[in-house]
């Protein structure tokens, strides 16, 4: 009683100045309900006609972080950016027939890693967290426990039927999420040779970034940043002239891009195309230093792949990470994630423009979720990054709907919790509020979501182990 009883007196006050909630007058009517149910029901029934096709080609987009708070928030985000209110707004990942869920865990933590999660997403194995490429046999930064337990992934797998392949992120493509696909390494952090021990290098460890040239060589698509791995030190990068004084970080004074530029030339046709396109423009953009004016979205790069990959009439396979939703929550910067998740929304848009469900298949879900959730009462159309209607009840201060259950958001003034009506919660760096102290955000433990579509999507039903997914 007493929190109804709050809630009616706090929404009278703040209803009071802004005015009732807005909904469409229509949705007073059962009939529209039960008429809008009816054809969800009609929709549902024509899958019945299961698509048992054998699909050709195969899109993962993979949210990293992006846990079901962060979905329902980006929705409602995208709705309003569009001018809408925002809970019914459909992503593009809505649109999906099929959705389960999937066990995060790592085989030695139960709130997992982007690492050991896309062992197991990409090549079928769950793993210990830090690791890609390798099974739990392996030890997180012993080299020695490497050799016998390597795993390979689905993109290897695609390579070896035929297909092309391609990684497109918004991180490093050296990242965690990417290197799974072609890297086996004990750390995720040995980028290059620089931020290996000296003994891992003796004892014939390779780094993350000679790996993606050497192991799989000729993925024909490789979008993303992580350039200054590539370079020798003390080798400013010519390409990028305005980033000059971002060197490479490479002891061993190879230069790989050259390297495989050198080896992509004696090429045939099909990669004339995307070698001119993504060595000029795209590859390995660095991270935050996304230009607008030059530098590509994650739908451009989506769009620019699948025209190369669809070449091959065999088919093809895409990783597609939108990686910065991860970074976004570890700041505890709600709006960089959510909008991050949105633009990958749109991402999976444009792959739906140029594909079909007749021979393609496509995965939408995430490797982990966050400490990230909104709640709080909020009236029907408030705005995301909003307060709640309501003061709090112990120290009558209001608070934004999101918050993070610990973070770099908690902050307290002189022992007591910061008045957030006397700061600019809906700036784009604004840090919500956390309840305990940390200077980067955890992962969460939950299940995510996963979404499919095209060739028997259907398979992707109920609640999975994650190492599920490429199987
Ligand atoms: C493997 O390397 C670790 C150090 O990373 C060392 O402690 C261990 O003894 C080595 N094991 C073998 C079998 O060489
Ligand atoms: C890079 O330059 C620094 C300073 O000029 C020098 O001390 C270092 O030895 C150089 N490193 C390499 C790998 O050339
Ligand atoms: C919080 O700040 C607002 C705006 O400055 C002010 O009106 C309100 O009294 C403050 N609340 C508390 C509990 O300090
Ligand atoms: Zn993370």
């Amino acid at each position: 009683m007493k929190v109804s009883a709050l809630l009616i007196i706090c929404l009278c006050l703040i209803l009071g100045t802004l005015g009732k909630p807005q909904f469409p007058e229509q949705e007073k009517d059962p009939k529209f309900w039960n008429t809008f149910a009816q054809r969800t029901l009609k929709n549902a029934l024509t899958l019945q006609n299961l698509n048992r096709n054998k699909a050709k080609n195969l899109i993962l987009f993979l949210g990293d972080g992006m846990g079901v708070p962060t979905v329902t928030a980006a929705r409602i985000l995208k709705g309003q950016l569009n001018g809408e209110g925002g809970e019914e707004t459909v992503l593009e990942m809505d649109k999906f027939p099929f959705v389960s869920l999937a066990k995060t865990y790592n085989t030695n933590a139960q709130v997992p890693d982007s690492a050991g999660t896309a062992t197991a997403y990409l090549c079928g194995v769950k793993a210990n967290e830090g690791t890609v490429g390798v099974s739990a046999a392996a030890v997180r930064s012993q080299c020695n426990t490497t050799k016998g337990n390597e795993v390979t992934s689905i993109l290897r797998w695609a390579k070896d039927a035929g297909k092309s392949v391609g990684i497109v992120t918004t991180t490093r493509v050296n990242h965690a999420t990417p290197s799974a696909a072609y890297a086996h390494s004990v750390d995720r952090d040995w980028y290059s040779d620089n931020e290996m021990p000296a003994e891992a290098l003796q004892d014939g460890c390779r780094d993350i970034a000679r790996q993606l040239f050497e192991n799989i060589p000729n993925i024909d698509v490789i979008m993303g940043g992580g350039r200054k791995y590539m370079f020798p030190k003390n080798v400013s990068d010519v390409e990028y002239p305005n980033v000059a004084k971002h060197s490479g970080t490479r002891k061993d004074g190879r230069n790989l891009v050259q390297e495989w530029r050198d080896r992509m030339e004696t090429q045939v046709q099909l990669f004339v195309f995307s070698y001119s396109l993504f060595s000029l423009f795209f590859l390995f953009y660095l991270i935050n230093s996304r230009n607008t004016d030059t530098d590509p979205s994650l739908t451009e790069m989506v769009e620019v792949a699948i025209k190369i990959l669809r070449k091959n009439p065999s088919g093809f396979y895409l990783l597609v990470e939108g990686g910065r939703i991860d970074h976004g929550h570890h700041e505890g910067k709600a709006k960089q994630a959510l909008h991050e998740a949105v633009e990958m929304d749109r991402a999976i848009g444009r792959a739906d423009l140029m594909t079909s469900t007749h021979d393609t298949m496509t995965v939408v879900t995430a490797d982990h979720s966050h400490m990230f959730n909104f709640g709080g009462y909020t009236p029907r159309g408030n705005i995301i990054f909003g307060l709640a209607p309501m003061l709090s009840d112990v120290d009558q201060k209001p608070f934004t709907s999101i918050l993070y259950g610990n973070g770099p958001g908690y902050k307290t003034i002189n022992g007591v919790r910061e008045n957030v009506s006397t700061i600019d919660y809906q700036d784009n760096n604004y840090q919500a509020q956390a309840a305990v102290p940390l200077n980067t955000e955890t992962h969460g433990g939950e299940d995510v979501a996963v979404f499919a579509k095209g060739p028997l999507a259907h398979l992707l039903h109920g609640v999975h182990e994650q190492n599920y997914i490429p199987t």
